[in-house]
């Protein structure tokens, strides 16, 4: 077959016209034995595509539609693959429905190359002089976690015996972080100009990701079809172009380069200085949209992740409580410096980010050129697919990897442990650019809301399923809880 021919890794056989993709497409109850869990809930992708590596091994490959898809799978191939042959696996592909948006600028879905390098150094830069993983950004973070938890109480009270779903109020706080460090500014959950742009921008990555839309990565033309999602993406994005350009416009009119006041500013300041001609508003455009979106939904699912592991787990949070009462008493807020004293407490963050990956299957990379890895022949343009899912829950790196256990994060002496496998973040050039600020963001939050609340599933509430929804990222299944204070 043409697989061997080429010295292709092995994978399962396409379908004609729409590839391997059809086995996603077609209902679970068709694909029969690779579709459902025991509960009969279906099956994530990153499921489906790590027990396909028990099949065809760590590296195969799919087709989608005509296009080749390498997944890699497990440890040392994702490292062998993004850490010592990264100048060939660090691009990204140009995928239909994703390159009529981003136009292939900003960050997350730029080429790799010089343009993509300096973007990326300029922006990490920036953020970091605006508090990225320093001191400065606490009191912002901090605030925003005073107005989830008054919240929090306040809606409880009113809820009665049903308790309350906190993922609107963590969101919140999570983009409003992201807000001060680029437009320098915060909104209130209930604004409704703020709430608009996040129900956009959510329906946006909904339609592309999880609706017939997908469709337009095997035929373009379809995006310009006169109705139905592809017509409401088409709406969608256009309305998130209109805002992210007044957000320019409006700093622009009261731009002041001698005092920046936040990404925006020093961006603009920086196109009056630069030389280089990819430091454009174009460009700038497109790298608000990306920050948004990388350091939202990622960021926020993965603090409603581990409040959903506190209430399935009442002996884990009694034991965090007891280390974060210890070491912060009840009512100093929680620092960064307090980090290394919360062992346990980091423990546990690490291993509910082990066991749901927020980015399950990362962002799409690319073959820049054709390539020899690991005894096959990987073409220039392969779409390739780290599975960090399979990298997290592979026995052979974990003791029972699929169950909940903090202490494995940690040594005989209660101390972490740094474990070289644990790449929620990925790995390599590609790395997650908002890593510092996302570890930021989720020990305050936990420390910050474990200390004040005790959290609990409303009485008589079955437990919500743990197999999330997959999108460009894993989200828990909305869930309620009930939180009583403990001060
Ligand atoms: C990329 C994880 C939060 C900005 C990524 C990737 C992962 C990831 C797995 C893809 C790596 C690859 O393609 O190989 C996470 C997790 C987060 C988080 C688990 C929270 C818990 C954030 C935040 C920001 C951010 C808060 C905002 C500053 C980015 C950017 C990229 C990225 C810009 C693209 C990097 C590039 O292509 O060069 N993230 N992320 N992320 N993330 Fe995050």
């Amino acid at each position: 077959n043409r697989r061997d021919l080429a010295n292709i890794p092995p994978g399962p056989k396409p379908w004609p016209l729409v590839g391997n993709f059809g086995g996603f497409l077609i209902p679970s109850f068709i694909r029969g034995r690779f579709g459902l869990h025991s509960d009969g809930t279906v099956k994530n992708a990153m499921v489906v595509l790590t027990e396909q590596a028990n099949v065809y091994g760590n590296v195969y490959s799919l087709f989608v539609g005509s296009q080749l898809m390498v997944v890699l799978n497990g440890y040392e191939v994702v490292k062998d693959a993004l850490s010592n042959h990264s100048r060939v696996f660090s691009d990204r592909p140009d995928i239909p429905a994703i390159t009529i948006m981003t136009k292939r600028k900003g960050i997350v879905f730029a080429p790799y190359g010089p343009v993509w390098k300096k973007q990326r150094k300029f922006c990490h830069a920036t953020l970091r002089n605006f508090g990225l993983g320093r001191l400065s950004l606490e009191p912002c973070i901090l605030r925003g976690l005073a107005s989830v938890k008054t919240e929090l109480m306040r809606l409880n009270e009113g809820s009665g015996a049903a308790g309350v779903d906190p993922a609107p109020l963590i969101r919140n706080a999570v983009s409003n972080v992201i807000c001060s460090l680029i437009l320098g500014q915060s909104f209130h959950h209930e604004d409704r100009q703020f709430r608009n742009m996040l129900d956009l921008m959510d329906r946006g990555l909904e339609i592309c990701v999880n609706s017939p839309a997908v469709l337009i990565n095997i035929f373009p033309l379809l995006y310009y079809f006169p109705f139905g999602v592809f017509k409401e993406l088409r709406q969608v994005e256009g309305d998130i172009t209109v805002f992210l350009k007044r957000v320019i416009a409006n700093h622009r009119e009261t731009f002041n380069p001698d005092h920046p006041r936040d990404l925006v500013d020093m961006y603009l300041k920086e196109m009056s200085v630069q030389e280089d001609s990819s430091f454009t508003e174009d460009y700038l455009f497109y790298i608000i949209g990306d920050l948004f979106i990388a350091g939202t939904d990622t960021t926020a699912n993965s603090v409603l992740w581990i409040l959903l592991y506190m209430v399935l787990h009442p002996d884990i949070q009694d034991r965090v409580q007891a280390e974060i009462d210890e070491v912060l008493g009840t009512h100093r807020d929680p620092s960064m410096t307090d980090k290394g004293s919360l062992p346990f407490t980091e423990a546990t963050i690490m291993e509910v980010q082990r066991l749901t990956v927020a980015v399950p299957l990362a962002i799409p990379h690319m073959a820049s050129s054709t390539t020899e890895f690991r005894g096959y022949t990987i073409p220039k343009g392969t779409l390739i697919v780290p599975n960090l899912w399979s990298v997290h829950r592979d026995p052979t790196l974990w003791d029972d990897p699929d169950s909940f256990n903090p202490g494995r994060f940690l040594d005989d002496e209660g101390k972490l442990l740094r474990i070289e496998c644990f790449i929620p973040f990925g790995i390599g050039p590609r790395v997650c650019m908002g890593e510092q600020l996302a570890k930021m963001e989720l020990f305050l939050a936990v420390t910050s809301l474990l200390q004040a609340f005790r959290f609990r599933l409303p009485e008589g509430t079955p437990p919500p399923t743990l197999n999330g929804r997959f999108g460009l990222t894993l989200a828990p299944c909305p869930y309620a809880v009930c939180v009583h204070p403990r001060r």
